[in-house]
């Protein structure tokens, strides 16, 4: 079988990927593979061989240790579906040509759901063939199935929490009727939108209302409850999922605009606070000011959680071992084996139960009346954004590890 590892990084950014990253790389040395490739682009760039040699970027203990640090993805993403193998099998045999040219006996895929899907297909159809296909899972988003979270999310749902704080902070400095709408990414699945929840202590009154995609969004109730609450406080702060919808199915954020789709035919979700300012503004006659975090809840390094940094070196490493175990067509997910103390093993599991499916929050986490989230969601979410990582910085700014 081949001597050496291939790894790429697929789908959105998380904080905390290219510790997954680390993780593979570091685990697969140790256990002898000869040479660890990186694919630029995903399987994108693969395609096109566009393929580094990471021994030659990942010299010594502390480049790993940066690297770990850095945001966004070392090797660079894409959003590509593989077709089905039936319908062109050239895109399959010019993978596999490339698989043998270097050499490869272990190949490693960290993404979500849909890049899980890339793991399924090629995992399928090298059936009987010695490269072993190891996912390693990752998203923000926190929706895929069987694994208790995904790295990623802790370090964005700390980053959420944080700046509603400080939104909620901002927000009363004027003796005034406002509004900001915060609008939060996490497409059909409201985790990332919950993590709003954990802005509110005794020294916070937190976000007035939180709305997830899980439940329809009636915008005639949500007007009449944001009017309701400003009689008692005239500057509220509300977090809205980029994904939430009215009851015939459209996303709110396409009621004012069409949007794009990509490759796997999700809509790029973008303007639902900004819609919801215009019609508050319209109808309430109050100051609004939209929030988009966007992109920034997946790129903010210096408020990453250190049990999400260390979970996803973790997961790296144990999808190393599984492929060196001996198993395909998998991937690691984390198991929580106990709350107090927090404690989550790795284990691998059967991609087929993972692959392009989507996991919501309980619809028994969420008080869909009172638009608030109740306290299960704040016992799974708080263990996840404990620890602070130490930061290196050069000239006052953070130090990150490029190619
Ligand atoms: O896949 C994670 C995610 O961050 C979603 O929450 C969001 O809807 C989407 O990616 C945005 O994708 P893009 O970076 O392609 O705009």
């Amino acid at each position: 079988m081949g001597h050496n590892a291939i790894v790429g990084q697929s789908g959105g950014p998380t904080t905390v990927i290219n510790s997954s990253l680390a993780g593979v790389f570091s685990v697969c040395k140790r256990l002898g593979a000869k040479t660890v490739y990186g694919m630029r682009h995903g399987v994108q760039g693969l395609l096109k061989e566009d393929v580094i040699d990471l021994d030659g970027t990942l010299r010594t203990h502390a480049d790993v240790e940066l690297l770990q640090r850095t945001p966004a993805m070392l090797l660079g993403s894409c959003r590509y579906k593989l077709p089905d193998a039936a319908k062109e099998p050239a895109v399959y045999e010019r993978l596999f040509d490339i698989l043998r040219k270097y050499d490869i006996g272990y190949f490693f895929y960290i993404g979500g759901n849909d890049s899980m899907d890339t793991i399924l297909k090629l995992s399928d159809y090298a059936a009987g063939s010695d490269i072993r296909f190891v996912g390693v899972p990752k998203t923000i988003d926190n929706d895929l199935c069987v694994t208790d979270h995904t790295p990623g999310y802790g370090s964005a749902a700390k980053y959420i929490g944080t700046t509603v704080r400080e939104l909620v902070r901002d927000s009363t400095i004027y003796d005034l009727k406002s509004v900001t709408v915060v609008e939060i990414m996490g497409r059909n699945a409201g985790w990332l939108t919950a993590a709003a929840a954990l802005a509110e202590d005794e020294d916070c009154e937190g976000a007035a209302m939180i709305c997830l995609p899980e439940v329809a969004f009636d915008p005639e109730d949500f007007v009449a409850r944001v009017g309701a609450l400003q009689s008692r406080t005239p500057s509220i702060v509300v977090a809205v999922s980029e994904g939430i919808r009215v009851a015939d199915g459209r996303y709110v954020a396409e009621l004012s605009d069409a949007l794009s789709v990509d490759p796997f035919g999700h809509k790029n979700l973008t303007g639902t606070a900004r819609y919801l300012c215009s019609l508050l503004a319209h109808r309430l006659g109050t100051k609004t000011r939209a929030v988009e975090l966007s992109t920034l809840q997946r790129c903010a390094a210096h408020l990453s959680s250190l049990t999400d940094i260390e979970e996803a070196y973790r997961c790296g490493g144990a999808a190393a071992q599984a492929a060196f175990d001996g198993q395909t067509g998998v991937m690691i997910a984390l198991r929580r084996v106990s709350d107090n103390p927090y404690l989550c093993v790795t284990e691998p599991m059967d991609i087929h139960g993972i692959a392009n499916l989507e996991k919501t929050v309980p619809l028994d986490w969420i008080d869909a009346e009172n638009y608030r989230i109740r306290a299960p969601f704040l016992d799974y979410a708080l263990p996840l954004i404990k620890g602070e990582p130490s930061q290196t910085y050069v000239r006052g700014m953070p130090e990150h590890l490029t190619l």
